[in-house]
């Protein structure tokens, strides 16, 4: 898996195309012959022209394989959090969410208008703690849970299971964005609702993004059939945004056939384990997943290795604040289902010198 930078080719390291989809033949010819069908850019939002059919179709495919009664199409996940946030909240609403939730949740909490109450990143002991304040408030304010799945900078999880037991107990709704946990988490790459069979609970949304493992771009969100219809009228970001070109769903919808019916899936989680294995001793930050940080503290320690790294022939970037706390520069390493072996001895060859 090659990236050319500067004329240099490397090996990439810091893609979140997870199952190498997005340069799979399959997934270009479909977008090329949605190209050559229906020609590029959509020309408007769903609401005024710019809807189709194949829309509908891979709403009703995806929500089916996710195990959700609806799902909707949204622009990006961007986009899908901050819609998803505003459209369900007012200033009685309060938002519960954990401290290294992704940006495009922190934007939307900041956009909603909520009371926004952070909680130190998966502490559901200070969580309940939280909820557990107001709760014979008369004013009966709407809860909601908002969390990452898997997280996009430490490569950790959520607990669905608690958190959903939260959300019952609590009369909250959880919203998970499983961005990074889909297509590459449980031997089917449902990701963390679905290896918690909390599928299509009623309390539960679950938002996740075509950008990664589908090898697309685009965005969706998934619920009752009933959530899904109040968004699809409410979420400004829905309504006056251009719809995603047909050509990006169509890519995705044949990645989705490629995720259900190939071995992708295990071909990255092998290549998980067989990194996992042979980096032990690295000062690794504790993740079973496809994100791999290595923790390096200084912005400056993190540049230099990024560097050495790249000078080597890898492309693993520096990731700093503000994108992760102060003293928590990292090389933020990403496995995907195309690197081979030799790739990755190479790479953690060169981690170790
Ligand atoms: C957890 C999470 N949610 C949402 C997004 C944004 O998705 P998009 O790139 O489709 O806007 C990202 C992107 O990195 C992400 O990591």
């Amino acid at each position: 898996m090659l990236i050319e930078i500067n004329g240099q080719k490397l090996h990439n390291f810091a893609s979140n195309d997870y199952l190498g989809l997005s340069v799979h033949g399959d997934v270009k010819n479909a977008a090329i012959d949605a190209i050559k069908n229906e020609g590029f850019g959509s020309g408007a939002s769903r609401l005024v022209s710019g809807d189709d059919p194949v829309f509908h179709a891979f709403e009703s495919e995806l929500a089916a394989w996710k195990g959700f009664e609806a799902c909707l199409l949204v622009g990006s996940g961007m986009l899908a959090n901050i819609g998803l946030l505003q459209a369900l909240s007012d200033r009685s609403t309060e938002i519960f969410a954990d401290k290294l939730n992704h940006a495009s949740l922190v934007d939307g909490c900041r956009l909603s208008e909520a009371k926004v109450k952070r909680y130190p990143h998966l502490d559901y002991a200070r969580l309940e703690k939280q909820l557990q304040q107001n709760v014979n408030d008369n004013t009966k304010p709407k809860r909601m849970i908002v969390s990452d799945g898997v997280f996009s900078m430490d490569g950790d999880g959520a607990d669905i299971t608690i958190l959903m037991d939260l959300a019952n107990r609590y009369d909250a709704l959880l919203i998970v964005d499983d961005a990074h946990g889909t297509g590459t988490v449980g031997q089917d790459g449902k990701g963390l609702i679905a290896q918690a069979g909390l599928s299509g609970h009623a309390r539960l949304i679950e938002v996740g993004t075509l950008g990664k493992a589908f090898g697309s771009y685009g965005a969706y969100v998934l619920g009752s059939a009933e959530m899904i219809h109040g968004l699809r009228q409410r979420m400004r970001t829905v309504i006056y945004s251009t719809a995603i070109p047909v050509s990006a769903i169509a890519a995705a919808r044949t990645a989705l056939d490629i995720i259900q019916t190939t071995d992708v899936v295990q071909q990255l989680q092998a290549n998980v384990a067989y990194f996992l294995e042979c980096s032990q001793h690295l000062q690794k930050m504790p993740s079973q997943t496809a994100i791999q940080p290595v923790l390096l503290g200084s912005d400056e320690a993190a540049l230099n290795r990024a560097k050495y790294l790249r000078d080597s022939g890898f492309f693993v970037p520096a990731i700093r604040p503000p994108t992760v706390p102060e003293g928590t520069a990292r090389l933020r390493i990403t496995l995907s289902a195309q690197h081979t072996k030799t790739d990755i001895d190479g790479l953690v060859q060169a981690l170790t010198l």
